[in-house]
């Protein structure tokens, strides 16, 4: 296809309405699938509508080829429209959301997850992803928190461009294009209020936030998504040095550039723009391509044109960036592309995918605590199921197409895991986190009616899937004051009781921490829930995941552990950072969890204590399996840099590795530091690595206290 020739051919209303993004229900009337945001009448015309260039929102191969031939027949040169969709944690068959993929740390089950979600998806039509959505996060009150790989900047850039790799792959018909979002530092809101001002140095901002989009747009990531917020008080979709500065011509990112949700329309809110004109302008200005959800290109691009407000080379930019894209897919040749009813039936929920769901969410799984109750026995007799969570399929906030109904519920799995024991199931409490003790006092004791003669007890607590996500953010994270009191309850009567949480975020476990026998983090964890939790709890497979987030305790938020040091560390008395309320640890640090078995994790050692700028350090340890079966742990090494020109943070992930080990095995685990693991932005604005001191921990998780030193010469 002769891209610029067909650009040439194009008016300019023809332009700007291709660099438009709408809802089905807008053009044709018809229904419209999973998004989120306000709907507002846009007073457009159907003919600003026939030339519209992407769709949000449709699904279903019938769908998406009814709304593609019905826009063909309407647009003057049919050129085939772009459907795009959130396919966040799977399309049908849904894996755990991405925090619990975080906790995983296993970059190739993300890459085989999304590589499922773009089969399952190609099939139902969709050509584009909003996903990976890959914004740090240091706040557990953020909603967003679950559509986050995490805290840590090295985590989320590997799971990032595992995750691009995996939806978009060699571009064959069973892959889509990726769109990560939300450019940028989205997740830095004030006080975790989803929408809120992020104000940060551009320090932070580069050292922390920007590295897991810009391993996106190094994986050749298609589109990236521009955020709601302000950063440094400019909205994204208008910030010129955000996409144009650092996006295009530092990163040299040529894609498309979407917004979000009506966020053009939002300047005007933020105080930014005056009115809708005003919002084309600066967004075309910042060099963005695609406006979802809002009008201001197609009802006032014309007029800036026709003032010398902007140029038609700055039209022509945005449209051939979407065109490329459309041919890259193949759209021109087969605007259906991988759309197929008949595929849909034998691809969608197929045991394949059911079996990479199942696998998925049992390695997000997090043990943090098991004081010998698990795993349970297999020949159990009786097992009491408890708690509003375990009924139902736990599928995750960004269900796409897939359904709770269509979802193994902890009831199912169990029976599957031990089919000759017997269930008995209470409610006990509902997952609202501001239920008291005593307006559920008669569901509590049904629930301790049921547990106390069990042999095993699961208590299934937490969020449901609703109570985090998009404007979800939370004030306390604390476990409601029912759900405290069933399990102070259930653990009184019978000790064989495992906790389980599911959430989308971290909760402050501190209350509930020395009563629960055992506790499991489970996420929101997808189709094969069920099945997977019977499976770890009664010991067919072992945990081996490791929080991608630190757990606070209530209040602490934000709170992570890369965090700068201080002229006052905390010594737990006098003037030191800390709390005089709280102790100044959190429950649980990022990179903790627990196996059934343990592992022996010896003091590194380093193959040399001096290192010049082009030479490398090899750190060693020697790793044991020190319990009674197999298992994996995940070796996690951590440096700090012990004199900067500018405060380092107290350690930072440098390096993981997984290694399986039969009881009684050892193995040697090596990792090379050069000069990049110690590079930063460094006072004078350079990205380079400064001589002078370094310690290196090996351990597995990141309150390891242990560590060796070497010195960069
Ligand atoms: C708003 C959300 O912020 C974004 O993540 C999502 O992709 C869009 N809505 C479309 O649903």
């Amino acid at each position: 296809m002769d891209l610029l020739k067909l650009l040439n051919e194009m008016t300019v209303d023809e332009k700007l309405a291709q660099m438009t993004q709408l809802v089905p229900q807008i053009i044709t009337d018809k229904g419209e699938g999973v998004i989120t945001g306000p709907m507002r009448n846009f007073g457009i015309t159907k003919k600003e509508t026939s030339s519209v260039g992407t769709l949000l929102g449709a699904s279903g191969a019938k769908q998406i080829k009814d709304l593609q031939d019905f826009h063909l027949s309407e647009d003057p040169h049919k050129i085939p429209l772009l459907f795009m969709a959130d396919v966040i944690h799977g399309y049908r068959t849904l894996y755990p959301v991405p925090l619990g993929l975080g906790a995983s740390f296993d970059v190739d089950l993300a890459e085989k997850c999304c590589a499922m979600a773009a089969k399952e998806a190609s099939v139902g039509g969709i050509h584009v992803t909003f996903a990976p959505m890959i914004d740090l996060v240091r706040d557990a009150r953020w909603g967003r928190c679950m559509e986050t790989t995490g805290e840590d900047p090295y985590l989320n850039s590997k799971m990032s461009a595992a995750m691009v790799k995996g939806f978009q792959g060699d571009f064959s018909k069973d892959k889509i294009a990726a769109c990560v979002k939300h450019f940028a530092a989205y997740g830095a809101c004030d006080g975790g209020r989803d929408y809120d001002a992020v104000e940060m140095g551009d320090h932070t901002l580069r050292e922390y936030y920007l590295p897991a989009y810009k391993a996106a747009v190094d994986a050749g990531v298609e589109l990236v998504m521009t955020s709601f917020n302000t950063l440094n008080g400019i909205p994204s979709s208008a910030n010129k040095y955000l996409v144009d500065d650092i996006l295009r011509k530092e990163w040299g990112f040529d894609g498309i550039v979407i917004s979000d949700f009506n966020a053009f329309y939002e300047m005007i809110s933020h105080g930014i723009c005056e009115d809708e004109k005003d919002c084309a302008k600066k967004a075309l200005d910042a060099t963005s391509d695609i406006e979802m959800m809002s009008t201001c290109f197609v009802k006032y691009g014309k007029e800036l044109l026709e003032e010398g407000a902007i140029t038609e080379k700055q039209l022509d930019d945005a449209v051939l960036r979407i065109l490329r894209l459309k041919e890259k897919l193949g759209l021109f040749d087969n605007p259906y592309r991988a759309a197929d009813e008949e595929a849909e039936k034998k691809i969608h929920l197929c045991a394949e995918h059911r079996e990479l769901a199942r696998e998925a969410a049992e390695k997000s799984a997090v043990l943090l605590k098991n004081d010998g109750v698990l795993p349970f026995d297999k020949n159990v007799k009786k097992v009491a199921i408890i708690g509003p969570v375990a009924d139902h399929g736990m599928i995750g906030g960004w269900y796409c197409c897939g359904k709770s109904s269509e979802a193994i519920s902890v009831i199912a799995g169990v029976k599957n895991a031990v089919p000759n024991a017997e269930i008995v199931f209470a409610r006990g409490c509902s997952a609202h986190p501001n239920e008291k003790a005593e307006e559920v006092a008669d569901l509590i004791d049904e629930a301790i009616s049921l547990a106390k003669d069990a042999d095993a007890v699961i208590l299934c607590l937490g969020e449901e899937i609703d109570m985090s996500g998009e404007a979800h953010s939370r004030a306390r994270i604390s476990v409601s004051d029912s759900q405290t009191e069933l399990i102070k309850r259930v653990c009184e009567v019978n000790k064989k009781t495992a906790v389980v949480f599911y959430c989308g975020r971290p909760l402050a476990l501190e209350k509930i921490d020395d009563v629960s026998p055992a506790t499991v983090i489970f996420w929101h964890p997808g189709t094969e829930g069920g099945n997977a939790l019977a499976n770890l709890l009664f010991g067919n497979v072992n945990f081996q995941a490791k929080l991608p987030m630190t757990f606070p305790r209530e209040g602490q938020s934000p709170y992570y552990y890369n965090h700068l040091r201080t002229g006052r560390p905390n010594t737990n008395s006098g003037y030191c950072l800390g709390y005089s309320d709280t102790p100044y640890k959190p429950v649980y640090p990022f990179g903790y969890g627990l196996s059934y078995t343990s592992f022996d994790i010896s003091a590194p050692v380093l193959s040399r204590t001096e290192m010049a700028t082009d030479e490398s350090i090899t750190v060693t340890v020697n790793v044991k399996n020190v319990g009674n079966c197999s298992g994996i742990e995940t070796v996690q090494l951590y440096i700090q840099d012990v004199t900067a020109s500018v405060a380092r943070p107290v350690k930072e992930l440098k390096g993981y590795q997984k290694v399986c080990l039969a009881p009684g095995e050892s193995a040697t685990v090596s990792f090379d530091i050069t000069i990049e693991e110690l590079k930063f932005h460094t006072f004078c604005g350079k990205y380079d690595a400064e001589k002078g001191k370094f310690k290196v921990f090996v351990g597995n998780h990141s309150d390891i206290e242990t560590f060796e030193t070497f010195e960069l010469k």
